[in-house]
């Protein structure tokens, strides 16, 4: 199985306070993988890392990324697209849909405005956002709507593998549905691989084929979804999982 990402001892220190410790872990091409953990355990850190995006000048880093083969640079940095947490910050606000989705063709490709054109109209299409809209400010959409439309960005850039963090917390239960819908569509017909971070395990485990737990910046434990649903062999794990039924029962 090929890798498209591979962490290996990974660690990151700020003023002498550990925040990940000894990480190591695989994305495979095409697989859908998640991370696990609690709030603090170190999860948007690593994706920062990961990203070389906000790292605080005093911050220590030692350990591998790599990007297939090669060492993560930032030139092969653009195959890992991130969706974040909350897409409404990370747009302008003073462009329009239209501008948004052009920006990374902008940066990255050499297309003609009737290629750009081209592409964004097919995905507005999938993502059945109507296009009429491509005029509208990006302040008028709803959660859900960025939430598609940064994945939308993201896939415009052609990536390798798209990197969500918590890409469903804050929006409502239906339209969370549909990010999961979505989301394994992207996988199932555009085979890019994600990698999925998150602290609600039924999310996570609706969607993963391999999970990762982290606590505190380390990882506790690894394994397939179904291994980890039935068979979870380390404390925090099963108190996430004990979590999940307290609140079923509720
Ligand atoms: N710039 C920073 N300086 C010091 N501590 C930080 C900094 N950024 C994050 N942390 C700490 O790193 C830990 C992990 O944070 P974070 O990666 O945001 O976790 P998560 O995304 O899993 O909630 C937390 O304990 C947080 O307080
Ligand atoms: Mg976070």
């Amino acid at each position: 199985m090929e890798n498209v990402l591979t962490i290996q001892n990974l660690n990151y220190s700020i003023k002498g306070k550990k925040i990940l410790e000894d990480i190591s872990l695989k994305i495979q091409k095409g697989k859908i993988t998640g991370m696990i953990g609690g709030s603090g355990s170190g999860k948007t850190t690593l994706i920062r890392v990961i990203l070389n995006i906000l790292i605080p000048e005093k911050a220590e880093i030692t350990g591998d990324i790599k990007i297939k083969k090669e060492i993560a640079t930032d030139k092969n940095r653009r195959l890992i697209q991130p969706v974040f947490q909350d897409p409404g910050s990370y747009f302008n606000p003073r462009w329009n849909l239209q501008r948004c989705l052009e920006e990374p063709f902008d940066i990255l490709f050499a297309y003609s405005k009737e290629e750009k054109q081209k592409k964004i109209k097919t995905l507005l299409d999938e993502f059945s956002i109507p296009e009429k809209y491509l005029h509208q400010s990006i302040r008028r959409f709803s959660g859900g709507e960025l939430q598609r439309i940064s994945l939308m960005r993201a896939i415009l850039c052609q990536p390798e593998i798209l990197l969500m963090d918590e890409p469903v917390s804050g929006l409502d239960p239906l339209i969370q549905k549909d990010a999961v819908r979505l989301i394994r569509n992207l996988n199932l017909t555009k085979k890019i691989s994600i990698f999925l971070i998150s602290h609600d395990i039924d999310f996570i485990s609706s969607l993963c084929d391999y999970i990762y737990v982290i606590q505190n910046g380390k990882i506790v434990e690894e394994n397939f979804t179904a291994e980890i649903l039935q068979n979870a062999r380390h404390e925090y794990t099963k108190l996430i999982l004990e979590s999940r039924n307290l609140s079923e029962i509720r």
